[in-house]
């Protein structure tokens, strides 16, 4: 494991949130709270912010019209159920589902460094996983492992009357991904700069994450990738406006040679200050002193 969370330049208080486009709102709603068992915390025109109950980690959808560009399904994101056996009811289920929600591909559940997981592409077309760690877990010094990613997200069950019917409860939200161009680049970018902990998962890929919590982002190497909108980005939440202000002040000065790529004008209208730049292997990021 490696963190420089005290030598890090930015002092994020929380990894807060992480943000999906996709083409059409509601379309995209239906899956992720019938399939994904997300809740709607809030909502304005072409605007959600949704949340698994049992988890932190808040995923903000945001409509860019039929127009939106066609993801791609190295970036997406995962919920975690219990057992093998519900992935497997998961995929039926799906399957059986699949036109009155609009769904794309559903890949047939694959083993995967050591998780069991259903891929399939929601409505927006952005990649959705459902992901087992129950074979892992079975040993307990395997939980402890890489941070504690692949161990339990939450501290109680997520029960199945929540989310009855399905054949499965997904238990929280856990990760979503990044790429780079140059592993060790991105490692350095997020210890040494974001403040974040990285743990090496396997030779080419990482997880970053927070270190209060176990939400993470796999991040891993590709040669060819797209660039898209900040409407896909990650949040970090910092502890003041002055605090944004001082980050924002540093990526100006010194930014090229940390290895941002492209910094955003600040956002200093309403109550919370912002700014979006992007990482060394292009991925948008914003910082913000919103809770
Ligand atoms: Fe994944």
């Amino acid at each position: 494991m490696e963190s420089a969370r005290d030598g890090g330049m930015i002092k994020p208080i929380a990894l807060s949130a992480t943000h999906m486009e996709c083409r059409d709102l509601h379309e995209s709603m239906a899956v992720l709270t019938d399939l994904l068992a997300f809740e709607k915390v809030a909502e304005k025109p072409g605007e959600a912010i949704l949340k698994h109950p049992n988890t932190h980690w808040l995923l903000v959808v945001h409509e860019a019209g039929p127009d939106a560009p066609t993801k791609q399904m190295h970036n997406h994101w995962g919920v975690r159920v219990a057992t093998t056996e519900e992935v497997d009811r998961a995929y039926e289920y799906l399957n059986a589902h699949k036109a009155e929600y609009k769904l794309g591909a559903i890949g047939r559940p694959l083993w995967n460094h050591g998780s069991y997981s259903c891929y399939f592409v929601e409505p927006g077309t952005n990649g959705w996983e459902i992901e087992s760690y129950e074979a892992v877990n079975r040993k307990e010094s395997a939980k402890a492992k890489a941070g504690g990613v692949r161990g339990p997200h939450w501290t109680s069950h997520f029960p199945e009357e929540r989310f009855p019917g399905r054949g499965y409860v997904p238990q929280g939200f856990t990760h979503g991904t990044l790429v780079a161009r140059d592993m060790n680049v991105n490692r350095k970018f997020y210890t040494e700069v974001l403040g974040l902990e990285v743990h090496q998962a396997n030779d080419h890929v990482i997880y970053v994450k927070h270190p209060n919590t176990k939400t993470y982002i796999v991040c891993a190497e590709r040669k060819e990738f797209k660039v898209f909108s900040p409407n896909f980005r990650n949040t970090l939440t910092v502890e003041s406006n002055e605090t944004v202000k001082e980050a924002y002040r540093l990526f100006s000065e010194e930014g090229d040679s940390l290895g941002v790529t492209e910094l955003f004008p600040i956002n200093e209208n309403g109550s919370s200050n912002s700014f979006f730049f992007r990482d060394p292997g292009t991925n948008c990021w914003e910082i913000t002193s919103h809770p």
